[in-house]
């Protein structure tokens, strides 16, 4: 099964878009940020010398987040329960090969910056979070679409490479947290009748 599925979730405006990366910086107080220093990658405080150097950075809570989500779905008719899990994170060049600790299945819908998203197999059980490519099998390589929404299976190694600018800005709703879904396989089945999101 792909780990990453094409939804039928409908497209944004070109407003709504301007918004998400307007609001990503003006809210960069609030940014989660795990840059690349040196070969390794570290976790700085949300907010603390927001830069963007390598790295990924994630917009998970902030002040108005209801109100700027409503605007952006606008006018869709939208189901107000979930908005609190929908953020916006950016990558800032190639993202290394890593599984998501915090969440196992989201939605992602790619606003700017093209880029090749890479799953992988592994020998290796030892899971630790990270991995190096040389010890990975690629398995599957999609180039997602911009302003499409997918489902996406966190919980696979999985990696950006191939990027066409150095930042891709995405929304990203995380499925995990509604608890909706036992697994990828019920989330892929289940989530185009779910409502949770778009009704
Ligand atoms: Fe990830």
């Amino acid at each position: 099964m792909y780990n990453c599925i094409k939804l039928s979730w409908p497209k944004l405006s070109d407003s709504a878009h301007e918004r998400i990366l307007n609001g990503f910086v003006s809210h960069h107080n609030s940014v989660t940020q795990v840059r690349k220093v040196g070969n390794e990658y570290k976790h700085v405080p949300a907010g603390e010398n927001f830069m963007k150097s390598t790295g990924y950075y994630h917009l998970m809570h902030w002040d108005d987040q209801i109100e700027f989500n409503k605007k952006i779905l606008e006018p869709h008719n939208i189901n107000y329960d979930n908005l609190k899990h929908l953020t916006i994170q950016q990558s800032i060049n190639e993202l290394r090969p890593h599984v998501d600790i915090a969440r196992k299945l989201t939605v992602i819908y790619v606003v700017d910056g093209s880029a090749d998203t890479v799953f992988y197999a592994t020998d290796n059980n030892a899971s630790i979070g990270v991995y190096s490519k040389s010890a990975l099998t690629e398995i599957q390589r999609f180039n997602l679409e911009l302003h499409t929404w997918y489902a996406f299976n966190n919980s696979v190694i999985h990696s950006v490479d191939n990027c066409q600018k150095n930042a891709r800005t995405s929304l990203t709703l995380n499925v995990s947290g509604i608890g909706l879904f036992k697994d990828y396989i019920d989330m892929v089945n289940n989530i185009e009748n779910s409502n949770i999101l778009f009704k």
